[in-house]
């Protein structure tokens, strides 16, 4: 028996639009993008463009592949780069940077020019990188003395062909509607083709990536994600269906310091709610600055002195209850609690510290695990764990401290030897990083994450055939994993870090085809 005609085309039409709400689903859940019905249009128009590219000669066949196959990096990568909106330009919204150079870039710089010199800002959904050399430009006006800080300018995107675009730094026009001519005269250089491209002392101070806010960690040491003072995520979470959006800024409030700064664009402010983070008004757009968890109380629990610069040398921190001489804690000052007591009562309260180090609630793990070691001073696991508690803070000399405490009791966890490394290099202390990743792969060559940092980190020392040897010995380390493992230095699966590496090979590659 045969429909009616109309009963058909009805049936035909819902099953259709069954399909397109699957695509959307999977486009929310990996990506975060929505395509309510009334984008539908644009959601077609993407994926028919990506269908070519997957190799499939029509779309229909295409939609039933994306939405029943388990989708790669890769393949996410490539759908990104179709249905990704990525405008933007120099300066965009002229108030937030106003607001950046008159009020949040003054107070900063102050406290941390008699300090450590360090600050760290992200830009989160870069698009071809306008944004982040705005941010580094901007920079560059205000620091007469650029060379004595540690800037971090870290900048990522879903979209590879938009990072490519980035990377290159080289802009026409159109990218520059609405700036001063001072921005062209002073920081770009002209190309033959009349183009213009970013100075090369600019380009040196922001380092591009691959970040899919839905699927990869943050904060994490691994990808840099931690401890931001300022993080722009302007004209992304517009895009983005309300559920992700929400699970994007908690994520940031976990990568803020605390006093840090989340900048969004005005269309964008309905979506930032959250406890820990107040709207502020400045030059009329609205700034979300992030408050303590609870009041201040690591002063008045463990005193601490500026960590020395050698990675191998313990910093005495002195306090009543826990004393450290250079050769490490002095165990016998204060009085132990019975052994059956400690063991007993330890492993629960490091795992109650690491889960509220897991939920971001950082003051609540400190004070957790300062409780811990005032019972137990030797314990080089609570030691590492207090390390990357100030990490995610952005207090770098307080975790350069516990890390190289918790060295001196425990020297043959390679674990600590990374972290360790990840914290010098933070600290801008790249040439000891090295050092600390080469001792955590004698001590275990099998620890892919220090062999993927090492290879990062002498590929930025312009060392190309050692930066490839290490990211291949990572590689051929994980390809003894299965894709599910979970390394818990790197915060990620074996199966995600293989794709990160093999995309950060693929980048090296194009872009050093396209130099040569
Ligand atoms: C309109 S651009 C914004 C550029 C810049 N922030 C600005 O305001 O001028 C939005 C960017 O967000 C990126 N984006 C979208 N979804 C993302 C995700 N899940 N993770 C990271 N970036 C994403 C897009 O690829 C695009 O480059």
């Amino acid at each position: 028996m045969t429909l009616p005609w109309r009963i058909q085309q009805s049936v035909t039409v819902s099953m259709l639009e069954a399909v397109w709400a699957q695509l959307n689903d999977l486009v929310a859940a990996r990506m975060g993008l929505s395509f309510p019905k009334e984008r539908w249009d644009d959601l077609k128009r993407g994926v028919s463009l990506a269908a070519r590219e997957f190799g499939h000669k029509d779309v229909a066949s295409c939609i039933q592949w994306l939405v029943s196959a388990q989708l790669s990096k890769k393949q996410i990568e490539v759908l990104a780069s179709y249905l990704t909106i990525g405008e933007t330009y120099f300066f965009r919204e002229a108030r937030a940077f106003e607001a950046l150079e008159k009020d949040i870039l003054p107070d900063l710089l102050r406290q941390r020019r008699g300090g450590d010199r360090c600050l760290r800002i992200w830009s989160a959904g870069c698009a071809t990188g306008e944004e982040p050399y705005s941010i580094a430009i901007l920079l560059n006006k205000m620091l007469p003395d650029l060379p004595r800080w540690h800037i971090t300018v870290l900048a990522t995107d879903i979209n590879p062909r938009a990072l490519k675009k980035a990377q290159a730094g080289i802009y026409g026009d159109w990218s520059f509607r609405d700036c001063p001519r001072w921005l062209k005269d002073g920081y770009f250089g002209k190309t033959k083709d009349g183009r213009y491209e970013v100075l090369p002392d600019i380009k040196k101070m922001v380092t591009f990536g691959y970040h899919n806010l839905v699927e990869d960690p943050y904060p994490s040491l691994l990808n840099g994600t931690n401890a931001m003072d300022v993080i722009f995520c302007r004209n992304v979470l517009m895009y983005f269906v309300s559920e992700q959006a929400k699970r994007v800024v908690q994520g940031y409030c976990h990568c803020l310091t605390d006093g840090g700064w989340l900048i969004v664009s005005p269309g964008e402010v309905s979506i930032v709610r959250h406890p820990q983070l107040a709207g502020t008004n400045h030059t009329g757009i609205t700034l979300y600055q992030k408050k303590s968890e609870k009041p201040e109380t690591e002063a008045a629990l463990l005193p601490w002195t500026e960590p020395c610069d050698l990675p191998s040398v313990t910093a005495p921190v002195l306090t009543e209850s826990l004393r450290y001489d250079d050769n490490g804690p002095d165990l016998s000052v204060a009085a132990q609690p019975e052994a059956s007591e400690v063991i007993l009562a330890e492993p629960a309260k490091y795992e109650e510290a690491l889960a509220l180090f897991h939920a971001g609630c950082y003051v609540e793990a400190e004070r957790a695990i300062t409780g811990l070691l005032s019972a137990n001073q030797a314990n080089a696991e609570a030691m590492t764990l207090l390390a990357r508690i100030y990490a995610n803070r952005g207090k770098l000399p307080q975790a350069l401290v516990w890390c190289q405490n918790a060295i001196s009791v425990d020297k043959l966890n390679p674990g600590t030897h990374y972290l360790l490394a990840t914290i010098l290099q933070e600290r801008g202390q790249v040439r000891e990083a090295v050092v600390s990743l080469k001792h955590a792969l004698f001590l275990d060559p099998d620890l892919v994450p220090a062999h993927f940092a090492l290879g990062t980190l002498v590929r930025h020392q312009g060392k190309a055939k050692e930066a490839h040897k290490h990211f291949e010995n990572a590689l051929s380390l994980l390809n003894k994993r299965q894709t599910e493992d979970w390394l818990p230095e790197a915060g990620i699966t074996a199966g995600r870090l293989t794709e990160i590496i093999r995309s950060t090979i693929g980048v090296e590659e194009r872009h050093g085809r396209s130099r040569g």
